[in-house]
């Protein structure tokens, strides 16, 4: 969460900043702030509100200066206003700080500074990070030096960039747990949380790791662990262009994102299967294979749609390669002390590779021992690099705070994983064949799906004024009821619920009357028949249905109140299709009801908080 972004070299740095800020503002976006050194003055501008705000307000001041960093904050400590906004400075206006994080011993550390005369007109753990920063400068009369003895005070996590007056030749930026990245140009160098706000200036990164931090100058740059000791950094070569950014003529980047998916699920197996012998091949796996497929128990942790990719991803590893699986949520994960073994492997699932609660679940496992997978959609991101061995599941960036995409290519790979598992346990060479015939096709199926979207935009737009909604699926579907009832609540603000159609006369049922949308995901697979006796159910209490089938299927069409068709496919396929209806839905209802789609509020991209 929160963007950070930093400029030194020879250009003017506020519409770099800004620029850099517009295209983070889907990490966080409440309230925004920048800071500028030049020769004659130091100047901060912040606002509540989104990055536009901001942009007005530094338009109306416009200032030339070769130094500055910017930050788009998503509130942790202290509600979203323009004091708790960052930049935050100390008491003489000439050190600024941004930060991605949290620093848990906040408040102790502001006990000591109050005791020193340190006052605070903010309520951020930010501010009184500034004020140590300060505190240290006094003794140590070097930006970098005092940067580095605060920090060796500070417990929780920071992505930071900090800027000095006096020394007004360096951006100082510093990590643990919160993404950082430098980008290098000629004769001017970048900060960002990440590497999107860099892409049109320069392709070179290099990321920080935990524990580092890095003095950066227009034409130069040094790199130290925290304890001062000098590191060699490699230079990494960025692949994303700017079209995978940008909205590409669509209105939302979220409709844009939900249209990419015949491309992007194509993207996640390309080069990855291989026909004649009815097997993937996952390049990042190498030499892991055996491991993987000896293992006691695969468990897979993730949190929010991930952790739904998941689910989907037990149900295919347990029918088809025989291994027991466990799902779990990262935040649970971490702190419960797990019993994970050196046998175990244990998969990571996260769009972003940021997420806080993934990656200290992450540690936890490999403390443990077991072998730690990754998959992620962001490359070279923290949980990429730090896992043993992963996938990238290539769906190309994801603005829309709402998962659409990296969904469906989150599923992809773990058929791909399932693949490779299961032919080298029991899966026979047709019925490996036969799930890879499916996938050739799956790209043209998504595409039928998404011509149908003004027709299910129709449908949508009946429902929007609901307060309720129930999602109801069950085998493969239970995961995408889920999916289906989180799209919804996070981008329309209706209450929505998923559950396994079964356990809908357990207790939900109670809740069924003329006033309930009930969204079946019913498609003819092994379970329909017992689908269709859950139709039955809700429409005996008079509920409204809105029913997922497949292209042919005329039973539930003359049961319920509307329709929409899917192309048939393999049954560890059908979540990839079912769950497009579901996404258009959520999201048409979002727009009919004017709301802010990419950016729903409080929430933020990617969490790296816990
Ligand atoms: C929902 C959504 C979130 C994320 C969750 C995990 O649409 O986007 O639930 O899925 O925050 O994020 P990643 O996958 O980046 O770890």
């Amino acid at each position: 969460m929160c963007g950070i972004v930093g400029y030194i070299g020879t250009k003017n740095s506020l519409p770099i900043l800004i620029e850099g800020l517009k295209r983070l503002e889907y990490r966080g976006y409440d309230s925004a702030g920048v800071a500028i050194i030049n020769s004659k003055e130091c100047k901060v501008i912040k606002t509540k509100g989104k990055v536009s705000e901001l942009e007005k307000l530094v338009s109306a001041h416009p200032v030339e200066s070769h130094l500055g960093i910017g930050h788009t904050r998503w509130a942790t400590h202290g509600e979203p206003n323009t004091i708790n906004a960052h930049p935050h400075f100390n008491k003489e206006k000439t050190l600024f700080l941004i930060h991605n994080g949290i620093i848990e011993n906040y408040l102790s550390l502001k006990k000591g500074l109050l005791k020193e005369g340190y006052e605070f007109i903010s309520e951020t753990d930010t501010e009184v990070l500034t004020h140590l920063i300060d505190h240290y400068l006094k003794l140590k009369n070097s930006l970098f030096q005092a940067v580095r003895y605060a920090l060796n005070e500070v417990e929780g996590t920071y992505g930071i960039a900090v800027i000095y007056k006096n020394e007004p030749d360096k951006i100082v930026v510093a990590k643990k747990g919160s993404p950082l990245v430098i980008g290098l140009g000629e004769n001017e160098n970048f900060v960002a949380s990440d590497v999107n706000a860099l892409i049109t200036h320069t392709k070179q990164v290099i990321y920080l790791e935990d524990g580092e931090i890095a003095e950066i100058h227009k034409d130069s740059y040094t790199t130290k662990t925290i304890s001062d000791e000098t590191i060699i950094k490699e230079i990494f070569h960025v692949d994303v262009g700017i079209d995978d950014i940008t909205k590409g003529g669509y209105p939302h980047f979220m409709l844009k994102e939900i249209m990419d998916q015949p491309e992007s699920i194509y993207n996640s197996m390309r080069g990855r299967l291989v026909y004649d012998e009815g097997i993937s091949k996952l390049g990042g796996l190498q030499g892991f294979e055996d491991r993987i497929i000896n293992s006691k128990r695969i468990i897979i942790s993730a949190c929010g749609t991930s952790w739904h990719a998941a689910l989907v991803g037990e149900y295919m590893i347990e029918q088809y390669a025989g291994i027991p699986v466990e799902v779990e949520y990262a935040s649970e994960m971490r702190y419960r002390n797990p019993i994970i073994s050196k046998e175990d492997t244990v998969i990571f699932i996260s769009q972003s590779g940021e997420t806080a609660d993934t990656l200290a679940a992450m540690k936890e496992a490999k403390k443990k021992g077991a072998l730690c997978l990754g998959i992620c959609n962001v490359v070279g991101s923290s949980i990429a690099r730090e896992s043993d061995a992963g996938v990238y599941i290539h769906a190309g960036p994801e603005i829309g705070v709402a998962s659409t995409k990296a969904f469906t290519s989150q599923i992809v790979v773990l058929v791909l994983i399932t693949l490779m598992l299961a032919r080298k346990r029991n899966l026979s060479l047709p019925d490996g064949q036969d799930i890879i015939k499916h996938m050739q096709k799956l790209n043209e199926k998504v595409a039928e799906i998404l011509k149908q979207n003004e027709y299910i935009k129709d449908i949508a737009e009946k429902y929007a004024d609901s307060k309720n909604f129930l999602y109801l699926g069950r085998g493969y579907h239970f995961p995408v009821a889920l999916e289906g009832a989180l799209k919804l609540k996070e981008i329309s603000y209706i209450h929505a619920e998923g559950y396994p159609a079964a356990e809908m006369k357990h207790g939900p049922i109670a809740l069924i009357d003329n006033n309930m949308p009930v969204v079946f995901i019913a498609t003819k697979d092994s379970v329909y028949e017992k689908v269709v006796s859950n139709i039955q159910e809700v429409r005996a209490r008079k509920g409204r249905i809105l029913a997922i089938v497949n292209e042919g299927d005329t039973q539930i069409e003359s049961m319920v109140d509307h329709v929409i068709k899917i192309p048939k496919s393999h049954n560890i396929l059908n979540p990839i299709l079912s769950v497009i209806p579901l996404q258009l839905i959520a999201y048409h209802i979002a727009v009919k009801k004017g709301l802010n789609v990419d950016q729903p509020r409080n929430l933020a991209k990617s969490v790296t908080v816990e």
